[in-house]
C-alpha cells in the first residue's frame, strides 16, 4: 500500500492538480504533523529548533513550482527558489480560529542541520505580518493568508555546501489584538537575517497554529553532518528531479555569510496546481514514514 501510494505519487507528481489542497483536515491529520513537527526537532530550544510545540489548527500546504510540500521530504535548492503559494485547511471543529477578524504572521524560517545549531539563531527567509483570511464555508473550508505587510521577502534557501542538511517551517500564526511589530522588525524591506522565532513569539504573544516543513541539502558535496534521524521518506525523492529553474541567491552558512539577496517576491494567495488525490494520502504515509523513521533511529 505505501510502495503503491508512493508510485502514484510519483507518477502524477510531475504535474499538480487542483486536488492537492485539501478541503478540511481532520483531527487525526492535525495530531500527526504536530508529532512530525516535533520528531524533525522543531521544538528544540536553543537554536537546535524554535522552541515551540505544534498544536496544530489547520494544514498548511505550501506548494512550489513542482507541487505540494510533504513534511519531512527533503527538496533541492532549484525547486525552492520561487516563493509558493500558501494555503490554510482547518478542520471543521477549528474553523473559528480562522475568522475575519483574525490576523496571521507568516514566515519562513531555517533551524540549520538537526544536532548541528547554528550558533547565530535560526535564520529568517521570509516574514509578513498581519494578513487575514477566514476559513471558507461549506463542505472546503480552505482559504490563502492575503495581504498584510511583508516585512522580509522571500529569500529561497541555499544552504552553504559544508553546513548539512538544513530544515525550513512555513509557521502560520495567529496574532493576538495587541499585536504590535518588533522595532528593527517592523518596516518593509528588511533583510532575511539570523533571528530567534522563540523570542519574536514571546515578544509578539504569536500563536503558532499551523506549519509545513521540509529539508534542503546543500548543492555541491556536502560535508557537513546529515542528520540520521531526520524524518525523510526516501521513496519519492526522485520526484525531485521534475523541476530546475536555476540556482538559489541565497546562501546558509554556520559563519554567517548569509548572503541578503531576496527574490522581492512574496508568497502568492491564488492559483494553486495540484497533484491528485494521491498527494494527501501520500503525505500521510510520508509522514507516517517519517515518524517510525525516529522512532527506529532514536532507540
Ligand atoms: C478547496 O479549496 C481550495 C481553495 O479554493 C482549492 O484550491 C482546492 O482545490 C479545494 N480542494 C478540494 C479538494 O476541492
Ligand atoms: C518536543 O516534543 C516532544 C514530543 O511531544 C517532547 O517529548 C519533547 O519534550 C519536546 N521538546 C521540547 C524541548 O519541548
Ligand atoms: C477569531 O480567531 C482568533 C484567532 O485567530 C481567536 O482568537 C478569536 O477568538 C476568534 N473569534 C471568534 C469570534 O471565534
Ligand atoms: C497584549 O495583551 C496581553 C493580555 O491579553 C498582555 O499580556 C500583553 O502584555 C499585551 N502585549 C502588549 C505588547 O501590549
Amino acid at each position: 500500500m505505501l510502495a503503491y501510494t508512493a508510485l502514484a505519487a510519483l507518477a502524477l507528481g510531475l504535474r499538480v492538480s487542483a486536488q492537492s489542497i485539501p478541503a478540511v483536515a481532520s483531527a487525526e491529520e492535525l495530531a500527526l504533523v504536530g508529532a512530525q513537527f516535533a520528531n524533525s526537532g522543531f521544538n528544540l530550544t536553543t537554536n537546535a529548533g524554535f522552541g515551540l510545540d505544534l498544536d496544530a489548527k489547520a494544514l498548511l500546504t505550501v506548494v512550489y513550482g513542482f507541487g505540494a510540500v510533504e513534511n519531512g521530504q527533503e527538496y533541492s535548492v532549484e525547486q525552492v527558489t520561487n516563493a509558493p503559494e500558501i494555503y490554510v485547511t482547518p478542520a471543521q471543529d477549528t474553523a473559528a480560529w480562522f475568522n475575519s477578524s483574525s490576523r496571521y504572521t507568516l514566515t519562513l524560517a531555517d533551524a540549520s542541520a538537526l544536532g548541528d545549531p547554528d550558533s547565530e539563531g535560526n535564520y529568517r527567509h521570509f516574514l509578513a505580518n498581519s494578513e487575514t483570511g477566514a476559513a471558507a464555508s461549506g463542505n472546503n473550508l480552505t482559504f490563502s493568508p492575503q495581504d498584510g505587510t511583508v516585512i522580509t521577502s522571500y529569500a529561497a534557501p541555499g544552504p552553504l555546501a559544508g553546513s548539512g542538511t538544513h530544515r525550513y517551517a512555513w509557521l502560520l500564526f495567529a496574532q493576538p489584538e495587541n499585536f504590535s511589530a518588533p522595532s528593527g522588525l517592523s518596516t518593509a524591506g528588511t533583510a532575511p537575517s539570523h533571528w530567534s522565532v522563540s523570542s519574536y513569539v514571546e515578544q509578539t504573544g504569536l500563536q503558532l497554529v499551523a506549519a509545513s516543513f521540509f529539508t534542503v541539502q546543500p548543492n555541491g558535496n556536502p560535508t557537513g553532518s546529515v542528520a540520521t534521524t531526520e524524518a525523510v521518506n526516501t521513496a519519492t525523492l526522485a520526484v525531485s528531479s521534475a523541476s530546475s529553474t536555476g540556482s538559489a541567491s541565497h546562501s546558509d552558512s554556520k559563519s554567517g555569510a548569509h548572503s541578503s539577496t531576496s527574490s522581492g517576491a512574496q508568497p502568492s494567495a491564488t492559483g494553486g496546481s495540484g497533484n491528485g488525490a494521491a498527494s494527501l494520502s501520500a503525505s500521510v504515509a510520508a509522514g507516517l514514514l517519517g515518524v517510525a523513521g525516529v522512532v527506529v533511529a532514536a532507540l
